[in-house]
């Protein structure tokens, strides 16, 4: 009886079970996908498709890399294993002329099949990219442990925007692993990234193996130490310790393939005239003074570059002609970017190649150079690109130019009917600062945060419909000078990578930050099981002053939804019982206030930092007779009388105000006569980045005679302190800040006038 009891109650249990899971299967709301980049155009359908052992995969012979890339994908990332007999349940890749362009694909998940349909491999690749992406975060750490797994039925049809998208990794100044460079690659796949500019040659370091110069690896290949720190760090310190290595060609090779099963192209650059020390280091006969020298232990921009002699061309063919053997794609990067003329302008042998090939001056011979360059590399049946420079004294016929620089290089280049890839610093230099937060590593400079890079728009204005399909694509650039480790250039192109690609394969229209945001949160789960180190700015508070009647009031956001900001205004630390954020914080007297994204009560963000004082001129208005520089012009003309002082440690913040290389009259107005006792603010003086602080300042009251001079401290002080004191009853007060005048020789930017920053100015 028991039993019987037992067993009915059981039985009667599990049909109760079977029964709300089979309703609960029918009417759940279909998952969304979640897809990065997301595609052009995808439908969710009801229902989902079982992946498990009775699964076979079937692929045109066409895409048999592809398949076999998914079917190891799904092995390995699981239990499943692939069933070798002909059910009825297949992913099939099929080879689909209808498609028409090279890229595109259409994936179709229902509950009987998988089909994915493309005219190449590259879309085929593309289509499991997606599928991937499908599938849980743990098959990418091989953590998914069933045999069996449910994916959402969807038909996707999709196709990127830009043919060229490409990331570029800088191995000279620090060096990869193979295991590394590999990994880039494979996150880079996953993004439907095509193109891997691997820059192989600095002044720091020679990095791939040239068979027919064996000092390339032996010497170039080594420095003999490496600055530590900022290089504006002054004054310059080593750490003494020899540094280097290089990919043999077996290794490129190895590369080259793997970067090819996941539908990457690897172009390799070569730099010249320029950042060619290293090479010179070894082979000093191919500079112009044909002196000795040393590879480089600091970074910046080097007089030594290589002579325009006949050796030099005969050199380059060489290493040309061994490079284009182990990359097989069409590109081949020449540099061409900062090579100072100072040694041309020296050298008998360079003004003699001006005069013999009748040439205006040194541009035209570095025009001459890299296009005598490009003759010999199209003659091999490659196309070279290079670095915005090489647009100065002439373009060379066939070149493709990447625009650095701005934009202007690509419009310009545009207009002449060259092709064109943007890298502009101001969207797609990932070695720049990707958070204010005064904790991160140090970087080189500048400010780029993801928000910044994913409303980027590689299509200048300027350039019409026409012009614009010279416009290849885009291009994330990773300088290393500042990034010893992977896991540091993990750092700093994740997630910004993981943005470029939504910009240069999604449709505009279909671009939304806050959506994609979410998307990333869990894209976030992908590279944890992938083990990057990435960096999580998500949650970051976002603070901009604004002053209203007098008063500067603190206005915070948090940019993901669902999420609350604490924070509290003593200076102690915010926590899960702080005040909530709900209204801008008014600063009527001096506070410290320090504020964080929490969900629930669990702390997720870092916490924001910001000291506000009253002073006599702080919500007043000032003006200027230059406006700052619009790349550094803070949170508005008022950021220097806000009560907000800016970072010891960054002038790119909001409080800093920026003027490039010109001298600048300040007025403030007190509103009416009040009676002040002294005036001070302070100057940015990182003279590694162009800026010094100014060599005087002169203050004056209209209606006044007083008038008070000062001259500024010429010092490597990183941060240079004006106060000046004195009695007067005045409205307004003017600072006429002088340039510090030309940068002298020797120095980072020597010949120019610096910029000139300055913080907030205090009147009591
Ligand atoms: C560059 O950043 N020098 C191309
Ligand atoms: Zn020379």
């Amino acid at each position: 009886m028991r039993i019987f009891r037992l067993t009915t109650r059981f039985l009667l249990c599990t049909a109760v079970i079977l029964l709300y899971t089979s309703c609960f299967n029918k009417k759940t709301t279909p998952v969304k996908p979640e897809i990065i980049p997301i595609p052009l155009n995808q439908k969710v359908n009801d229902g989902t498709f079982t992946l498990d052992n009775n699964v076979a995969i079937k692929s045109d012979k066409a895409f048999s890399t592809v398949a076999n890339f998914a079917k190891a994908f799904i092995e390995n990332g699981s239990s499943i294993t692939f069933t070798t007999n002909d059910t009825s349940k297949k992913i099939s890749f099929i080879k689909d002329k209808t498609i028409k362009e090279e890229e595109a694909y259409a994936l179709s998940v229902n509950s009987d099949a998988i089909t994915i349909k493309a005219n190449s491999p590259r879309g085929a690749f593309y289509g499991f990219q997606s599928l991937r992406q499908l599938l849980p975060a743990s098959f990418e750490d091989a953590s998914y442990k069933e045999n069996s797994v449910t994916i959402q039925n969807i038909e996707i049809t999709d196709k990127p925007q830009f043919r060229y998208r490409g990331m570029h990794l800088d191995v000279g100044r620090h060096f990869f692993s193979v295991a590394f460079i590999k990994k880039y690659i494979d996150l880079m796949a996953m993004l439907k990234m095509n193109t891997f500019h691997w820059h192989l040659t600095e002044d720091q370091g020679w990095r791939i193996e040239i068979k027919k110069y064996p000092k390339l690896n032996e010497v170039a290949a080594f420095r003999k130490e490496t600055l530590i720190g900022h290089y504006s760090d002054q004054p310059h310190q080593f750490d003494g310790k020899k540094y280097g290595g290089y990919y043999t060609q077996e290794q490129v090779k190895d590369i080259v393939k793997y970067a090819s099963e996941r539908q990457i192209t690897v172009i390799p650059e070569i730099e010249m005239p320029g950042h060619s020390q290293a090479a010179l280091s070894a082979y000093p006969h191919l500079g112009c003074t044909e002196k000795p020298i040393d590879v480089a232990t600091k970074w910046g921009v080097f007089d030594d570059i290589y002579c325009t002699k006949e050796t030099t061309f005969k050199f380059l063919e060489a290493v040309l002609d061994e490079v284009m053997t182990l990359f097989p794609g069409k590109y081949i990067h020449i540099g061409g970017d900062e090579a100072p003329k100072t040694r041309w302008k020296a050298c008998k042998n360079c003004q003699q190649v001006i005069k013999r090939e009748g040439l205006k001056d040194e541009h035209e011979l570095q025009s001459y150079f890299i296009s005598r360059m490009e003759k010999y590399i199209n003659s091999k049946g490659k196309q070279i690109i290079g670095w915005d420079e090489i647009l100065e004294g002439g373009l060379a016929p066939n070149a493709t130019v990447m625009s650095w620089r701005g934009t202007n290089g690509a419009i310009v280049a545009a207009k002449q009917h060259h092709d064109v890839i943007l890298t502009p610093g101001s969207h797609c230099y990932f070695d720049h600062y990707q958070s204010t937060n005064e904790n991160e590593p140090v970087a080189i400079g500048g400010f780029l945060p993801l928000e910044k890079v994913y409303s980027f728009n590689p299509i200048p204005e300027e350039l019409t419909k026409e012009e614009a399909k010279y416009v290849l694509g885009a291009q994330g650039n990773v300088w290393t000078e500042y990034m010893k480790t992977a896991e540091h250039v993990e750092y700093m192109a994740f997630p910004r990578m993981v943005a470029l690609s939504e910009v240069v394969w999604s449709n505009p229209k279909d671009r939304n930050f806050s959506d994609f945001k979410n998307r990333l949160v869990s894209y976030f789960k992908r590279l944890d099981a992938k083990k990057v180190n990435y960096a999580n700015h998500l949650y970051e508070i976002k603070c901009k002053t604004t002053l209203k009647d007098g008063f500067t009031y603190f206005d915070l956001s948090e940019t993901t939804q669902g999420k609350t900001i604490r924070y509290t205004t003593d200076g102690s630390e915010p926590t899960g019982n702080s005040a909530i954020y709900s209204q801008p914080i008014k600063v009527d007297k001096n506070i410290i206030l320090k504020a964080a994204t929490f969900n629930d009560d669990k702390l997720i963000s870092s916490v924001l930092e910001k000291e506000a004082f009253m002073h006599l001129a702080s919500g007043k208005s000032i003006s200027f007779d230059v406006q700052p520089n619009k790349q550094y012009s803070g949170n508005g003309n008022t950021s220097i009388i806000n009560g907000i002082k800016g970072s010891d440690k960054r002038f790119g913040d909001d409080e800093w105000l920026g003027f490039a290389g010109t001298d600048v009259e300040i007025t403030i107005d007190l509103g009416k006569e009040i009676t002040i006792n002294s005036i001070q603010t302070r100057f940015n003086n990182s003279r590694g980045n162009w800026i010094y602080a100014p060599s005087q300042v002169i203050i004056s009251f209209p209606g006044s005679e007083e008038y008070l001079p000062a001259e500024i401290e010429d010092t490597e002080e990183k941060l240079v302190d004006l106060k000046l004191e004195t009695k007067i009853s005045t409205r307004y007060v003017k600072l006429k800040v002088v340039n510090y005048g030309i940068i002298p020789d020797g120095k980072a930017g020597a010949g120019n006038k610096p910029w000139t920053f300055i913080d907030e100015i205090i009147i009591e």
